[in-house]
């Protein structure tokens, strides 16, 4: 494959991120039989939002959701609802409450993924919008939580490290070995020094790898900075593992011919794709939120027949 040139986009600031929102989210059914799964809270935000706030955090203005049937109420949420609104008003009820919900006019774009044909596919789907600049990626079902020390969450940590080394970033993190074969999986190079974040240079990456076969078990996790040029790969890209196009098969074969380094977030990941990481995610943000902490420790201690 030709080198794809280094090009002044490389070092641009990261303004647009697209969401891809298309699956159907079958491991929740049925309780994604009419909502989608990212609209599920934990606690009392949808997925979702965590994802946004996390963008918006890391100076992100644009939103791209890729939708696809069914994913209307995920651009309801954050849309103005005038009704709710005057009616929230006329009983003297705070506004506050919604102001994560709020978007700047023009700054939220949906595409549709008529057809589910994989992460690279629904990425693909967003190349008008995304034009030829560097852009974000979250998945929403892994929920990155930063620590209280003001590092910040994990797309702000990747963003100052893109804002040092420019090219492509990916997040990653250690599982077990036995888990590797679920992900994207990252052949590790050497760690790069002086930067804040944990950066390590990607040799290569193979997606869901069969046991035994994998690299190393840093894993791809949900968050990730690509130059433009990934659209193009992307448009020619056949089918990988699972039958699907592979966001993780486009981007190997970027390595090499633009810079690719991988950041260890400095924070915690849950992974809301399965139940029991939705479940953690949910009593480790009760436990830490001042308004419940006190009383779901206690009703955990209790549930679990320990004295308190
Ligand atoms: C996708 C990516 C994979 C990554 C994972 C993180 O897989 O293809 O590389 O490690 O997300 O959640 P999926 O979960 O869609 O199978």
């Amino acid at each position: 494959m030709p080198a794809i040139p280094l090009p002044m986009s490389a070092h641009k600031p990261i303004r647009k991120a697209v969401f891809p929102v298309a699956g159907l989210g079958t491991r929740f059914l049925p309780a994604t039989k009419a909502i989608p799964k990212e609209m599920l809270p934990i606690i009392d935000r949808p997925l979702i939002q965590y994802a946004v706030d996390e963008a918006r955090e890391a100076g992100i203005e644009q939103l791209i959701f890729v939708t696809g049937r069914g994913k209307t109420a995920i651009v309801e949420h954050f849309d103005m609802a005038f009704e709710l609104e005057t009616t929230m008003k006329d009983r003297a009820k705070k506004l506050e409450v919604l102001e994560p919900t709020r978007i700047q006019p023009g700054n939220l774009v949906t595409v549709r993924q008529q057809v589910p044909m994989g992460l690279g596919h629904a990425i693909w789907c967003a190349r008008a919008i995304v034009g030829d600049e560097p852009f974000a990626i979250f998945l929403p079902d892994e929920l990155m939580i930063g620590q209280n020390d003001g590092s910040g969450g994990c797309m702000k940590q990747m963003v100052e490290a893109y804002n040092q080394v420019g090219g492509n970033l990916i997040s990653v993190l250690e599982v077990p070995e036995e888990e590797v074969s679920s992900y994207g999986v990252i052949d590790p190079g050497a760690r790069v020094a002086g930067i804040g974040a944990a950066l390590t240079e990607v040799k290569g990456l193979v997606e869901k790898p069969p046991r035994g076969t994998a690299p190393s078990n840093l894993i791809i996790s949900g968050r990730y900075i690509l130059q433009p040029e990934v659209m193009r790969v992307l448009e020619g890209q056949s089918a990988g593992a699972g039958g699907e196009i592979q966001l993780t098969d486009a981007m190997a074969q970027m390595i090499g011919t633009q810079p690719f380094h991988a950041v260890t977030f400095a924070g915690r990941r849950f992974d809301c794709g399965n139940k029991i990481g939705f479940v953690e995610a949910t009593l480790a943000l009760a436990l830490e939120r001042e308004d419940m902490a006190d009383e779901v420790r206690a009703m955990a201690l209790r549930l679990l027949g320990v004295q308190g």
